[in-house]
């Protein structure tokens, strides 16, 4: 019985190897097409600026592998109001650098504390697009939701990036519009994983699923075959602390890789995900509502048993999360939240209720947020040239 207990984990051991090992050639053989070989630097500048929006996950993204692969498929609303607007110029430079030469300017000043980020992106992206070490590129960047409002802006700063050097990019050699799409999904997603998401809309799924056609770990894809009324949703942000996290995405993702509870998450994650699926088709929005809510708290959940465990939600957080079961138990109006990674609360809820939802927010939820603040946003469709 040992010996045969044996050779069924030698077994499976193997499989899991070959899985692997097929899994990257593929992933690899995928990425081929993302490597710019025909984009020949010009002589001549070029000048561009595109806008991009943030996206709230439905099913988040909360642990990767390299190259910035997401361990589970996740699922977001694509916003509209809250974006980002960068302008960048590219100069030609007499002989390539060894390194991407770039500046960084936001809200009009240099920020060097952004450097970082950047150079380790454009470390990553040299290799799908090297014409960029022929160019100097100034970059000049500003939001359109409140500075420091605790609203992340990753997602839609590399989402707005990726398309300027993509739009770079389709000066130098040909490309259709379907692959102008997906490469700024690729370039964002090296940037930070949710700005895969923020290139289209309304809806995008981003990590290899059996139930999303054509999903990839590489880029983001829509969404189809959603009820009409998700198109009409809104999102209004409640901001409970507007302050710097105490613990970034970034190490948050990393405490992923020996936290005790990952490998369930990730399959409830997925398994989640085609739940949401079918509910986004048939418009059952009781079952939306479940589903949304038990992925912002199964994602605080991780935070708060991971080694070093922390907790980002306040208890203003808390008191609005009570409010909102409360007014849907009053109203029965199809309210619910969402989370990020901080305090702040997502509300969402379709246009058809939006004024008694507003009258709601104002009464009884904006003595919850910093300064009264809140922002009103709906779902929208991705990136723009300006
Ligand atoms: C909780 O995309 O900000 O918002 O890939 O390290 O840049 P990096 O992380 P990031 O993580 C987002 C986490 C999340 C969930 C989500 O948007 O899916």
């Amino acid at each position: 019985y040992r010996r045969q207990r044996q050779m069924c984990i030698r077994d499976r051991r193997y499989v899991l190897a070959l899985t692997t090992v097929i899994k990257h050639v593929y992933l690899w053989s995928m990425e081929k097409r993302f490597i710019s070989s025909n984009a020949q630097p010009q002589q001549d500048a070029y000048h561009t600026k595109w806008q991009a929006p943030s996206n709230i996950a439905l099913v988040k993204y909360w642990g990767k592998t390299l190259p910035q692969l997401p361990k589970n498929a996740s699922l977001s609303f694509t916003l509209s109001d809250a974006q980002t607007k960068t302008e960048v110029n590219f100069t030609p430079l007499g002989a390539p650098t060894k390194k991407v030469s770039f500046s960084i300017l936001f809200e009009g000043e240099e920020k060097p504390s952004f450097r970082p980020k950047l150079e380790a992106f454009f470390d990553l992206i040299t290799a799908y697009q090297p014409f960029l070490l022929h160019y100097d590129i100034a970059i000049s960047s500003h939001n359109t939701f409140p500075h420091s409002s605790g609203i992340a802006s990753s997602a839609s700063s590399m989402a707005a990036l990726a398309a300027c050097l993509v739009d770079l990019e389709s000066q130098l050699s040909p490309m259709d519009e379907k692959l102008k799409l997906e490469k700024t999904s690729f370039l964002a997603r090296l940037g930070s994983g949710s700005a895969s998401r923020s290139v289209q809309g309304p809806m995008m799924a981003w990590g290899t699923h059996p139930s999303v056609i054509a999903s990839s770990d590489l880029i983001a894809v829509t969404v189809n075959d959603i009820h009409p009324i998700f198109t009409t949703y809104c999102d209004t942000i409640l901001l409970v602390d507007k302050g710097q996290k105490q613990v970034s995405s970034t190490l948050g993702h990393k405490l992923m890789h020996n936290h005790p509870y990952a490998s369930q998450r990730f399959a409830q994650a997925n398994s989640q995900l085609a739940a949401l699926l079918s509910v986004l088709k048939s418009g059952n929005l009781d079952a939306f509502i479940s589903i949304v809510e038990k992925e912002a708290l199964d994602l605080h959940a991780m935070m708060m048993t991971s080694d070093p465990y922390f907790i980002l939600m306040q208890p203003n957080t808390l008191q609005i999360i009570n409010a909102v079961w409360q007014f849907r138990f009053e109203t029965k109006m199809p309210l619910c939240f969402t989370l990020d990674a901080g305090a702040n609360v997502h509300l969402l809820y379709p246009s058809n209720v939006a004024d008694k939802v507003k009258a709601f927010i104002a009464s009884d939820l904006l003595q919850f947020c910093q300064n009264r603040q809140c922002v009103h946003d709906v779902v929208g469709t991705g990136i723009k040239k300006c």
